[in-house]
């Protein structure tokens, strides 16, 4: 990795409906793909040198989907985390999760913390997976933690500044995203990390998520390793 790798990648992979359409497909036929995509992913994040990958997989809003949609995608993440996990082994990579754990089906939930406690000591790299997380949820129980440690007076509110609320994040350790990329074309954050983008450098591709291979992936960072970051400064 040299200085213009960035360290941590989040994608809103985006598309995955439309992909299928496209082809008369039902829309479980593009998340199918899609889940493809993602394992597509981790192997170029790390042949490129990328040691935090973040994938919006399920957010918050995502649950009003029809739930034969919903049952659909819980089940694929299940099996496709089942099926990558001698990847995980292989390759050193940490399993972790972020979002509204308690939404979960009790069967993903438990393969989720079975792999992340098998993988917890793991140090090549990390895979993040967003389930059922939106950025202003989280941010609203961070806040909601520092209040109720003020009201049973185990911090002082004039110590509450920026460090204390990302403290309170899900994942505290993981360093911001530096390039945070979307797919099939829209080009909005809808709802994901929003207090962690703060300096994020944007990439979008019109690619649909199923279609997004190796070669788009180095083209995300070809364009970030153009892009000046001053984060606010000259
Ligand atoms: C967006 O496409 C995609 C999702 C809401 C789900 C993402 C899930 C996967 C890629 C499958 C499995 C994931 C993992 C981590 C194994 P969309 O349905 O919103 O597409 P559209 O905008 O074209 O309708």
């Amino acid at each position: 990795m040299d200085g213009t790798t960035p360290r941590h990648v989040a994608i809103i992979m985006d598309g995955n409906g439309r992909w299928a359409k496209a082809r008369g497909l039902p829309r479980v036929e593009g998340h199918k793909a899609g889940a493809e995509t993602v394992r597509r992913a981790m192997r170029a994040a790390k042949k490129f040198g990328v040691r935090y990958l973040t994938l919006y997989a399920f957010s918050v809003e995502n649950w009003s989907r029809p739930p034969a949609e919903v049952r659909a995608l819980m089940r694929l993440l299940r099996f496709t985390l089942r099926r990558t996990e001698k990847e995980f082994h292989e390759n050193k990579v940490r399993l972790r999760v972020m979002g509204r754990r308690s939404d979960l089906p009790a069967s993903l939930d438990k393969v989720l913390s079975d792999m992340e406690a098998a993988t917890a000591r793991y140090d090549e790299g990390q895979l993040i997976l967003c389930l059922s997380y939106g950025g202003r949820t989280e941010i609203a129980a961070a806040a909601r933690s520092l209040a109720e440690d003020a009201a049973a007076g185990r911090l002082d509110p004039a110590t509450v500044d920026e460090a204390a609320l990302a403290s309170r994040l899900y994942l505290p350790d993981v360093p911001d995203p530096d390039l945070i990329v979307r797919t099939s074309g829209e080009e909005r954050l809808s709802n994901f990390l929003l207090w962690q983008a703060a300096y994020a450098e944007f990439h979008f591709t019109p690619v649909a998520w199923p279609d997004f291979g190796e070669a788009d992936f180095k083209a995300a960072l070809d364009a970030y390793a153009k892009r000046q970051r001053r984060f606010g400064g000259l």
